[in-house]
């Protein structure tokens, strides 16, 4: 296993797009090693920009972000791409290779520890063909190493998608909306599938989350976004109602629930 660690620290970190807009503003965040943080609020609250902000792909217009004490590099390079290794994304639309096996949507997650020609060339070493089938075995689909991405479901294709971040063997996980394309029960399963991850591995986590009920359910730490801004940065055994409300800055309605009304 890599040396994790996966601390994140944002110090008076701004984003404005070229365009104008505030994507982040006057961040100060600290996350440790290990934790599990769900990033809530309104659509076009700054979740994604403070999520891609960790890995480099949104760069600041000022202030600092680091990575265990190491600052994002915020332009390309070697010091950036080293930063990548150790970070691993999760998408809301998987972003499989349709038409490829399983097994080969994994070793994606391998590029960056293997020689580009061994990759080019299909030539894995057996090291990084048994890391990810480990992360197959991780996220409880080995028997489909072999299958076409396309012809899994939904839940199994988030599942590779996960399995090919966790083959990377990162410090950090990003899941920017990973259950937004799935139904209610395959959500409670993704969800259940980080989690457990996350306690098993350490592997510090953030995920993006539209519906509040689930943010609740799953998180241990919620951090409310509104207009970039840090509004709200909590347990999630204790949020309220009325936190919810002020960082949606509005009274919150049944679409902003998975499962309306029914769980508590
Ligand atoms: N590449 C970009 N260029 C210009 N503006 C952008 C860009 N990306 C995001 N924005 C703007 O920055 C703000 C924050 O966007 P962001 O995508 O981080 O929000 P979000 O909370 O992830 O929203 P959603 O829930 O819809 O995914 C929004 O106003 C958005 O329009
Ligand atoms: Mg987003």
């Amino acid at each position: 296993m890599s040396s994790t660690q996966g601390a994140i620290r944002f110090s008076k970190a701004n984003i404005t797009y070229p365009n104008g807009v505030v994507g982040m503003k006057s961040l100060d965040l600290e996350i440790k090693p290990g934790e599990f943080v769900v990033v809530v609020g309104s659509s076009g609250a700054g979740k994604s920009t403070l999520l891609r902000a960790v890995n480099g792909l949104n760069p600041l217009t000022s202030g600092e972000v680091e990575v265990d004490g190491i600052a994002v590099p915020q332009k390309q390079g070697a010091e950036l791409r080293a930063l990548r290794k150790r970070v691993g994304m999760i998408f809301q639309d998987f972003r499989l290779v349709k038409r490829m096996s399983v097994m080969s949507n994994v070793l994606i997650g391998r590029l960056a520890h293997v020689p580009g020609w061994r990759a080019m060339f299909n030539l894995w070493p057996m090291h990084d063909r048994e890391v990810a089938m480990q992360a197959l075995e991780r996220v409880g689909i080995p028997d489909k190493a072999w299958v076409k991405a396309s012809e899994l479901s939904g839940g199994q294709q988030q599942r590779v998608g996960i399995a090919r971040a966790l083959a990377q063997e990162p410090a950090i996980i990003l899941a920017d909306e990973p259950v937004a394309s799935l139904d209610p029960v395959t959500t409670h399963q993704i969800m259940k599938d980080l989690v457990r991850i996350n306690r098993e591995l350490g592997i510090t986590t953030l995920v993006n989350l539209h519906f509040l009920d689930l943010a609740r359910q799953y998180g241990q730490r919620i951090i409310g976004l509104r207009f970039g801004e840090l509004v709200y940065d909590g347990s999630a055994a204790t949020v309220t109602d009325e936190d919810f409300r002020d960082i949606y800055g509005r009274d919150f309605t049944e679409d902003d629930l998975l499962d309306e009304g029914s769980e508590g």
